[in-house]
């Protein structure tokens, strides 16, 4: 089969094609692989890699556009998943700058992981002499968040660093904020939460992608849903975010059960911005996506009530843990 590599020399892009035989393939992993390619077919190739145990996070890449821990991806796997291809073409991770071949630049991410501090400043009952213990329950809130490994397939992957990376941090970054943010031993969790609002937490576009990639099972998405609701309850509650977190759920518990756009808009964002929207909603309604009408409200959604009663249960239940 063709394996083709999507080349950087610094200058200029270009691809590289090898052709491998079964026997090339079968029992290796997908860093195997590409050792094999380098040390047989091409010495020029770079990529990155170290202890091929899944425990560095260095040789993660993509392969037909989606994001692999290179040592951990066996490649009868792999080419199941892509029902057997006669091609696979291996590039190197999304939203990261190249700097050669599969090699990107992790300088811009472990400046945004600076501003978050990764740190944790101890409370002040800790000492050198005492240590600073937690229970294992304690351990156990945050231990999937330990598991990151900095591999970057989940900044690969993300909607929201692809539309726009102006104005957004990767994944991972929060879920290593939530993580000294969570952890007990914490002094003040708002040390990591307020520069993960600060930097554009409220952006996250839902995808979910990350959490779908991630080859040890955390989900950054809901790291970053926990740090909102931290933000929310320490008063860091300005802004269209948390407004729109806020308007949706006034539309589920007093409002009908359904989304209104309309006024999830006016909420979350206000009228004046609103008014240089006019031409996006009068686009919408000729659509038919958008119905002026429900402004005021339509008929409950079937089920309301126990979507409401589901709601307050979860309410009384938070209260009650709260007050343990
Ligand atoms: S859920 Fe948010 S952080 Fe995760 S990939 Fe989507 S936009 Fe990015
Ligand atoms: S969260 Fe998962 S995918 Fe993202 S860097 Fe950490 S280990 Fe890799
Ligand atoms: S080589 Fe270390 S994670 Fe793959």
């Amino acid at each position: 089969m063709k394996i083709i590599i999507d080349r950087f020399n610094g200058t200029k892009k270009y691809e590289s094609t090898f052709e491998l035989s079964k026997d090339e393939l079968v029992g290796k992993t997908l860093l195997t692989v590409l050792l094999h390619i380098k040390q047989t077919k091409d010495i020029t190739l770079n990529f990155t890699a170290s202890c091929r145990s899944a425990i560095c996070g260095a040789c993660a890449v993509r392969v037909n556009g989606h994001s692999y821990l290179a040592c951990d991806t066996k490649m009868e796997e792999l080419l199941k998943e892509y029902e057997n291809p006669e091609i696979l073409r291996i590039s190197p991770l999304g939203n990261f700058k190249v700097i050669s071949d599969l090699v990107v630049d992790w300088e811009p991410s472990i400046e945004n992981l600076r501003k978050i501090k990764p740190s944790i400043t101890a409370k002040s009952e800790f000492s050198k002499e005492k240590g600073c213990k937690q229970t294992q329950a304690e351990f156990d809130r945050i231990s999937k968040q330990w598991d990151c490994i900095l591999c970057g397939c989940c900044a690969s992957e993300c909607s929201k660093l692809e539309a726009d990376q102006s104005d957004y941090m990767q994944p991972f970054v929060f879920t290593h904020a939530y993580r000294a943010a969570a952890d007990s031993r914490s002094k003040d969790a708002m040390i990591h939460v307020k520069p993960s609002v600060t930097n554009r937490l409220w952006n996250c576009v839902h995808c979910q992608e990350c959490a779908d990639r991630c080859p040890k099972g955390i989900s950054s998405f809901s790291d970053i849903s926990n740090l909102r609701v931290m933000a929310m309850r320490s008063g860091l509650n300005e802004g269209e975010g948390p407004g729109h977190a806020e308007a949706f759920l006034l539309d589920m518990v007093e409002g009908d059960g359904r989304l209104n756009e309309i006024k999830l808009a006016l909420r979350s964002e206000g009228v004046i911005k609103n008014m240089g929207k006019m031409d996006i909603a009068a686009n919408l309604m000729m659509a038919g996506k958008m119905n002026p009408l429900h402004i005021f409200g339509g008929d409950k959604i079937e089920g309301h009530d126990e979507l409401v009663k589901m709601i307050e249960a979860a309410r009384k239940a938070e209260k009650q843990g709260a007050m343990k």
